[in-house]
C-alpha cells in the first residue's frame, strides 16, 4: 500500500571535511546523495578560519574534543553543501553513518571514508532547526538554488 506521509521538503548543510577533500573524494560523496534522490542546492569550497570553526562549532565549546575539532576544521579547504529533498535532515544522516565511523553501517560515507570519530569526512545539520541556522551561517538567500523538482 502506498504511504500516506506527506512529503516534507527539507535543506540541509553538509561539510566535506578536510580529511575527505585531501583523499579527492569529494565527487564520490556528492554521489552518496545524489543517488538517493537528494539535490545539491548550493556549494561553497573555502578553508574556514579559527574563528569561523569556533563558532560553527560553539555548542560543542566546552567538550574535551573542542580545540582538536577546530584544529582539525581548519587544516584544510572544506567543501559546504546545502542538499533538498524529501525529508533531507534524517536522510542525509542516515546516507552518513554514525558520528564514530567505527560504528557507522556498511555501505555508509563514514563507513566508507572516515578513519576516526574525529577525521570522520562529514558533517550534517542534526535537526530541521540546526539545519536552517547551519545553511544561514554559510549562505545567503540569493546562494541557494532551490528546486522545484527532484
Ligand atoms: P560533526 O558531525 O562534525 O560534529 C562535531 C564533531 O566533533 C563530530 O562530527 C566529530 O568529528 C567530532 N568529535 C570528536 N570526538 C567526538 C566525540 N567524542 N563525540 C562526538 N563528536 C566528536
Amino acid at each position: 500500500m502506498a504511504s500516506t506521509r506527506t512529503q516534507s521538503i527539507e535543506q540541509t548543510l553538509t561539510i566535506i571535511k578536510p580529511d575527505a577533500v585531501a583523499q579527492n573524494m569529494i565527487g564520490n560523496i556528492i554521489e552518496y546523495f545524489e543517488r538517493e534522490g537528494l539535490s545539491l542546492v548550493a556549494a561553497k569550497m573555502t578553508h574556514l578560519k579559527e574563528s569561523d570553526a569556533e563558532r560553527f562549532y560553539a555548542i560543542h565549546k566546552e567538550r574535551a574534543f573542542f580545540r582538536e575539532l577546530v584544529e582539525f576544521m581548519t587544516s584544510g579547504p572544506v567543501l559546504i553543501l546545502v542538499f533538498q529533498g524529501d525529508n533531507a535532515v534524517v536522510r542525509v544522516r542516515e546516507i552518513m553513518g554514525a558520528t564514530d565511523p567505527a560504528k557507522a553501517a556498511p555501505g555508509t560515507i563514514r563507513a566508507d571514508f572516515a578513519t576516526s570519530i574525529d577525521r570522520n569526512a562529514i558533517h550534517g545539520s542534526d535537526s530541521l532547526k540546526t539545519a536552517k541556522s547551519e545553511i544561514e551561517f554559510f549562505f545567503t538567500p540569493q546562494e541557494i538554488f532551490s528546486r522545484t523538482q527532484g
